[in-house]
Order: C-alpha cells, then sequence, then structure tokens
C-alpha cells in the first residue's frame, strides 16, 4: 500500500476579512495532515489564494491600485493567519504565479484543439462576488442561489467547456465510488440537484474584464477564475512544468477538502476538466458545513463576523482548534457562540485534561519527590484503565478515516474521563497516609502512562499542548503514534516537571464580556480601514438609508445580556422592537417617551437571541454617549433626509 498522502484545502479569495468560517477547512486539513504524518505517510499538503476575477479587480481598483499590486498586499493576509494557526502547508500555490499562468493557458489550448472548448455566446445572469454564471430558473428569488446578492444580466461572447459530453463518466463516478464524495447528504444533493437534470455546457471565459489568465489564441478573453483556481490542485504538483516529479509522486488526490457552497464546482467540473485532460479524478471529495453566528451565515456587511485573532490571543491556538474540530460536526453546519465555546474549553481542557495532568505530575512530585515510580503492585481495577487507554488508537483512527473529528476528539476524551475517574478509584492520598506504597506507586505511573497515551492521540489536533503534557511527564521521546497502543512505554525513574497551567479555569461571564469587546474592536479597526480607503459615498447611497423619527413606549434589559436593552418603539402606526447597547448610559425609566432617530430599513438581526429591527442612532466620544435626537419636537414617523 502506498504510504502517499495528497491533501488540499480550496484556493481561498484573498480578503482582508477573514473570520472562523475560513479558518475551519484549513485547520481541519492540517490536523489530517498531522495524523497521516504521525501514521508514517508521506504528505503533501496545498492550499494557496485564488487572486484573479472581476471582484479583485474592483478591490484594486477601490483603492487606486494595480491588481497585482493589491493581491501581493493582501494575501499576506491569509499567509500570516495560517501560520498564527500553527499550519504547517508544504506549497502556498497563488494562481498569479507565472509558471501555473502558463499552465493554464497549455490546457485551455489544449482543450480547444482537442474540441472539448469551443467559442459561442452566453447569456445569463451573473454573480459578481462568487464569479459564477447562473440561468434564470437556479435563481432565488431572483439573486444568487449561492450567497443570496444581486446578480447582473450578461451577454457575451464566451468560449464553452463541453461538459455535456462528460455527464455519463461523472454520473458513472458517483456509482461506483461512494466514497468519492462525502458526507452521504453532499451526494444526494449532487446526484438529485444537478446530475439528473443533466448537465449544460458552461462558459469558461470572460471578456468584460481583463484581470485573469489570458486566453492564449484569443486575449480579449480571460480564462474562468473557476479553471484557473481548480488546476492549482495539479500546478502546484508542477503539472506540465519541467518538474513534474511532485504530480507524478502525489497525482490522484487523496482529498479534496471544501466548504459546502463549492462541492459542485469540485465532483461535476473538476472531475470532468481532469477526464477530459486525461487525468485521474481525485479519490475522495469532503464537503463541510458551515460555521454560522445565530443560525445566519457570517458577513462583514452584517456587522455579525467573528474573527480568530482575539480567540487565539486570549486563549491560544490549541483551544481554538480544539473547539472547531470538537464542538462542529463536520459534515454539517452548526452555530458559534462564544458561550459554547468557553464552557468547552473549561470543561474538556481545563477540568478534564488539564487537572488529570497538573494532578498527576503534582502527585509525583509529592509522594515520590518527583521521580516516576515502579509499578510494583498490580490490582484488577487496572486492567480496565490500560484497556480504555491502548483500544483508544484504533477507534481515533476509525474516525479520523472518516473525517469524523469531533468523534475521534471524544474516543480520547473517553480515556481522559477514565483516568480522572481512576484517581477517584485509587484515592492515592489515602494510600500514602496508609503506607501502602507499592500500590500508591502503580497508581502514579499508571496515570502518568495513561497521559502519555492522550498526549500522543491529540498531538495530530493540538501541537502545543502534546508537546508540554510530554515535557510535564517527563517523556523526552519522539511522539510515536504506533506507541499509543501499548503499555509500558514511559520508564520508570523518569523525572517529571510541574509546568504551567495548561488551560486555566475561567470566569466565563467575564470572558464573554473580554471576547466581546475585543472582537467588536477588531470589527470596528477593520471597518475604519475599510471606510478610509473610500472616503465619499454617493447620494443614491445615502438614499438607501432610511432615517425615521421614533418614540420609545416601553423599555426592557435584555435577558441574556448585560450591556443591552430592548426597547418598544413607535414609528408613526408601526410599533417594532430594537436591542440597543446603551444600557450603561441610560435607565429605563429615563427612555421611555423620548423621541430618537432609528435607521428603519436595517436588515433585521438577532442579538443574543432577541430580534431587533432597526437601531437606535447615538454620537459618542471619549466614553460619552448620547442619544440623536430632533431639535424641536416632532411626530413619531417623520422621515429624516
Ligand atoms: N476561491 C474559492 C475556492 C476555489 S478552490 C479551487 C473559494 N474561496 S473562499 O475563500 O471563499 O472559501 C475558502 C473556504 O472557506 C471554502 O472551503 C469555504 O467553504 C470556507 N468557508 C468560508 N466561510 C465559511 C464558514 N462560515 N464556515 C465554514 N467554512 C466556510 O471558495
Amino acid at each position: 500500500m502506498s504510504k502517499r498522502y495528497y491533501l488540499t484545502t480550496p484556493i481561498y479569495y484573498p480578503s482582508d476579512n477573514l473570520h472562523i468560517g475560513h479558518t475551519y477547512t484549513t485547520v481541519a486539513a492540517d490536523t489530517l495532515k498531522k495524523f497521516k504524518q504521525a501514521q508514517g505517510y508521506e504528505v503533501y499538503f496545498v492550499t494557496g489564494s485564488d487572486e484573479h476575477g472581476q471582484k479583485i479587480e474592483q478591490k484594486a481598483k477601490e483603492n487606486n491600485m494595480e491588481p497585482k499590486e493589491y493581491v501581493d498586499m493582501i494575501v499576506e493576509n491569509i499567509k500570516r493567519l495560517w501560520s498564527m494557526l500553527g499550519v504547517s502547508y508544504d506549497k502556498f500555490i497563488r494562481t498569479t504565479d507565472k509558471d501555473h499562468e502558463k499552465v493554464v493557458q497549455k490546457i485551455f489550448t489544449q482543450l480547444y484543439e482537442q474540441g472539448d472548448i469551443y467559442k459561442s455566446h452566453y447569456e445569463g445572469w451573473y454573480c459578481t462576488p462568487c464569479e459564477s454564471f447562473w440561468t434564470e430558473s437556479q435563481l432565488l428569488d431572483g439573486k444568487c442561489p449561492d450567497c443570496g446578492r444581486d446578480v447582473q444580466l450578461t451577454k457575451e461572447e464566451a468560449y464553452f467547456f463541453r461538459l455535456s459530453k462528460y455527464k455519463d463518466r461523472i454520473i458513472q463516478l458517483f456509482e461506483e465510488n461512494p466514497d468519492f464524495l462525502q458526507p452521504e447528504s453532499r451526494r444526494n444533493e449532487m446526484i438529485n440537484n444537478f446530475l439528473k437534470e443533466g448537465l449544460e455546457d458552461i462558459s469558461v471565459s470572460r471578456s468584460t474584464f481583463d484581470w485573469g489568465v489570458k486566453v492564449p489564441f484569443d486575449p480579449k478573453h480571460v480564462v474562468y477564475v473557476w479553471i484557473d483556481a481548480l488546476a492549482c490542485y495539479i500546478t502546484a504538483l508542477g503539472y506540465g512544468m519541467d518538474n513534474d516529479e511532485n504530480f507524478q509522486k502525489f497525482w490522484p488526490a487523496n482529498l479534496h477538502l471544501v466548504g459546502k457552497e463549492i462541492v459542485r464546482f469540485h465532483t461535476i467540473i473538476w472531475p470532468a476538466l481532469l477526464m477530459a485532460l486525461g487525468l485521474e479524478v481525485p479519490k475522495k471529495v469532503f464537503g463541510h458545513g458551515w460555521i454560522l453566528f445565530d443560525d445566519d451565515k457570517m458577513s462583514k456587511s452584517k456587522g455579525n463576523v467573528i474573527y480568530p485573532e482575539p480567540i487565539i490571543d486570549l486563549y491560544g491556538i490549541d483551544a481554538f482548534r480544539y473547539f472547531l474540530l470538537r464542538d462542529f460536526s463536520f459534515g454539517q453546519d452548526g452555530s458559534f457562540t462564544r458561550e459554547k465555546f468557553l464552557q468547552r474549553i473549561n470543561s474538556d481542557l481545563a477540568n478534564d485534561l488539564g487537572n488529570l495532568v497538573s494532578r498527576t505530575v503534582t502527585m509525583v512530585e509529592k509522594y515520590n519527590d518527583g521521580i516516576l515510580p515502579e509499578p510494583v503492585l498490580k490490582e484488577e481495577l487496572d486492567n480496565s484503565l490500560v484497556e480504555v487507554a491502548v483500544n483508544a488508537k484504533e477507534k481515533v483512527e476509525k474516525y479520523m478515516d472518516q473525517l469524523n473529528f469531533s468523534q475521534a476528539l471524544e474516543e480520547i476524551w473517553k480515556v481522559v474521563r477514565r483516568t480522572n475517574k481512576y484517581i477517584d478509584e485509587t484515592t492515592p492520598w489515602i494510600l500514602i497516609k496508609e503506607g501502602k506504597k507499592d500500590r500508591l506507586d502503580t497508581v502514579l505511573y499508571n496515570l502518568t502512562e495513561s497521559i502519555r497515551i492522550i498526549a500522543t492521540l491529540i498531538s495530530p489536533f493540538m501541537e502545543n499542548t502534546a508537546k508540554e503534557i510530554f515535557n510535564q511527564i517527563g517523556f523526552s521521546h519522539k511522539i510515536d503514534w504506533e506507541e499509543a497502543k501499548e503499555w509500558g512505554i514511559i520508564k520508570a525513574g523518569t523525572k517529571v516537571n510541574k509546568g504551567k497551567v495548561l488551560f486555566p479555569r475561567m470566569d466565563i461571564a467575564k470572558e464573554l464580556e473580554k471576547l466581546e469587546e475585543a472582537n467588536q474592536k477588531l470589527i470596528e479597526e477593520r471597518s475604519k480601514k475599510a471606510e478610509g480607503e473610500e472616503e465619499y459615498i454617493s447620494i443614491e447611497d445615502f438614499d438607501k438609508v432610511k432615517l425615521k423619527v421614533a418614540e420609545v413606549i416601553e423599555v426592557k434589559d435584555h435577558p441574556n445580556a448585560d450591556k443591552l436593552l430592548v426597547l418598544k418603539l413607535k414609528l408613526g402606526d408601526e410599533i417594532r422592537q430594537v436591542v440597543s447597547g446603551i444600557k450603561k448610559y441610560y435607565s429605563k425609566e429615563d427612555l421611555v417617551g423620548k423621541k430618537v432617530v432609528v435607521i428603519a430599513n436595517l436588515k433585521p438581526v438577532k442579538l443574543r437571541g432577541i430580534e431587533s429591527k432597526g437601531m437606535i442612532l447615538a454620537a459618542e466620544k471619549d466614553g460619552k454617549l448620547t442619544l440623536v435626537s430632533t431639535l424641536e419636537d416632532i411626530e413619531s414617523g417623520a422621515t429624516i433626509s
């Protein structure tokens, strides 16, 4: 069996607004890389940036920059984030790499010459942010079915790829390889929503903008960004280049990890392109779910983005990575809440794991001068601990092979909890009092050995924590995955070192505020930066904002947030509810009867579980805040323009 593993994340759009959702695919891929490596695989892990297209061209223009200059600047954000998260990729490919661009041109020419690409006209609806064309019937309420944004009717000359020609082979690929696309639900979705309906040829060039790889034989066209980006998976290995050693060695990919919204590109268009090129198709594509906030998609415009930086700054990489992979079920969508994050860290990392290590090391120090004793007096009870510990590896492997990260971690935590229970069952503090030194020695040895197994098993998920635990139990070996199924590896006589507390226990209410504030600060900083970039708005932009006078008729405390109030407002004949963060500045009584100004057409959001329809305006400076009102009294519902 070949012990090689080629693994990719998607090729990311460079952005100055990467949130925790973006980290999901990459953290999962990096963990899988470390897991496969631990198992002895030679792993090649590719990620990169998808830098062409109209959206980037527009952004560059807004910033008065050339597109290349602009992407050079923002691509650093992605790399910075990966390094902050301890992600170790083997190759970061950029679609603007010259050798990649050349191969994309070669591929396009080859497909054209062999008749798989032909010239025609395109008429359809184009979503600029998604860089996707849609037919009328694919639109949802007239908007892009992927992102819900506006689409533009576009007619242009374009090159087309004969996707229809590959329909039968794609269906066969799905039928003969149930594992090709996972999880099962996505496979059914692709078969029922796309394959059964038949595949239409797709346009693969654009001529209405310039920023892309030029079609070599018709340079007013640029290659469709998706072909450009998908090709990265093979150009990153040197396909079509002088040195294609890695391509020979690693292709076909063992796994493309992607978010659910881009499964169609990876399981229909990509295999068809590969078939046309006479290349093997990837062995597996896994479409994971989304991380949502309040059950809604995170986006800068909704102001509900959760950034990874404050979480990592406050609690470290390992806590963040653990939470992402433990709390969400990888194949499905899940909602992020700060409460869940903090509770998880407190219970699993501080209480269960952290306590186990610190109690054990402290006892070895206290009862045996920090030296790991010889296990001389074994008892029946020990077997149940040993059994759970040495059998965990196989279970973890089984779940990791299914990409069920959460269950794999649960299997490790079964060992953690069993080991903690072993302390309660054996009561070492009584053994020392009763002078049962032989038995105490065995208990201390068993606890430490179980911790060694736990640290080995968590190493692909939490590298730093695993190393720190090894250090504290004085185990200086290199982490050896196979040794996770062995008992008796750590040597008696080893010196333990009581180190720092792995995960300090936290006061959730306090941390919640800290975390929320840090995230909010970052949102403000980033939006200020963006505002600075575009100094003016047009009158049409301003017209979009509907400002109205509203009378406060009722005020209550928010049931789930200390700083928020829930207000009932009267806007002419309409009564509506708004949540506002002004509790620190106004008492409830002061507010009733006041006339305030609200943005009336702001998209409703849920703030800590309570719906808010609109936003009350306030002026703020140096910690002072005052609500905005009109100079003279005017009836509620009056429009401000
Ligand atoms: N450029 C394309 C991919 C081309 S691959 C040949 C793209 N880029 S992206 O930057 O928009 O997305 C990168 C990855 O981040 C995708 O896997 C996407 O699903 C993931 N996520 C972005 N937001 C997400 C969440 N809120 N939750 C989980 N993952 C999501 O798509």
